[in-house]
């Protein structure tokens, strides 16, 4: 018989826990996300939402419990392996965008790339490309300062795709640009999810923003709950 090991999801964390200083910001999380889902967690500033997206994209790590991401235990990983993991897997879009103000928009979108080890030509293709067809070449000799809120935004959103990732973690990427933009931002998203079958992790403070979600909760008490 032929063993085969599929992968069941893209993200597993079960009864995750998380304290800093002494408050338990996250009591015991459980969580599946598979290909091609969108889901979102709403909660309040200060609920966890951040440490929870930072966990799921292996910058920090739980107290207790276990994270799996594509298949693979994390606690079972060494440092380098994380990092790989997390650089050929993972997109996050930060909620501060952390563009960095020395590069320009071209050099800011190939980081990932570099840190990935790929060539410069390869990355500069690649960079290039995404710029192409989001419509904003133009932008790519800028460097970060000059950008609006919602390009800046855009080239969060496009630095995050450039390594091809399975999973995007979006830190509520619309806080901080109008209504419009915000449409624009998520129809994007949408539109890698739906294409790509790229899995889609959104947080938001707004408990009635709409959403083309395939699931949402509400992370409330360091705890997920299904809406
Ligand atoms: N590195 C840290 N050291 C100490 N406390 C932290 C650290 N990171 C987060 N916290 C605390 O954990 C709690 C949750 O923070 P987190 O950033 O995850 O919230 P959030 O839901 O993302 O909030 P916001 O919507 O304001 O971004 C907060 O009380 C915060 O002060
Ligand atoms: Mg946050």
């Amino acid at each position: 018989m032929i063993r085969l090991n599929p992968v069941k999801s893209l993200i597993e964390l079960r009864d995750v826990w998380k304290n800093y200083g002494g408050s338990e910001v996250l009591r015991g999380v459980n969580l599946t996300v598979g290909e091609g889902e969108f889901v979102s967690v709403r909660g309040k500033s200060g609920a966890g939402k951040t440490t929870l997206l930072k966990i799921i994209g292996l910058l920090e790590n739980p107290d207790r419990g276990e994270v799996e991401i594509l298949g693979r235990l994390i606690s079972r990983l060494g440092d380098n392996e994380r990092s790989r993991l997390r650089l050929q897997a993972i997109g996050f879009v930060f909620q501060f965008f952390n563009l960095i103000p020395s590069l320009t928009v071209l050099e800011n979108i190939e980081l990932p790339l570099a840190l990935a080890g790929v060539k410069k030509h390869e990355r500069l293709k690649r960079a290039r490309e995404l710029l192409d067809y989001f419509g904003l070449a133009h932008l790519a000799g800028r460097f970060p300062e000059t950008l609006s809120g919602g390009e800046k935004q855009r080239i969060a959103i496009i630095r995050a795709l450039v390594n091809n990732p399975k999973i995007i973690l979006a830190d509520e990427p619309t806080s901080s640009i109008d209504d419009e933009n915000s449409q624009l931002l998520i129809s994007l998203l949408k539109g890698i999810n739906s294409e790509r079958r790229v899995a889609i992790v959104l947080t938001t403070t707004d408990l009635y923003e709409r959403l083309p979600t395939t699931r949402d909760y509400i992370l409330k008490d360091g705890r997920l709950q299904a809406t």
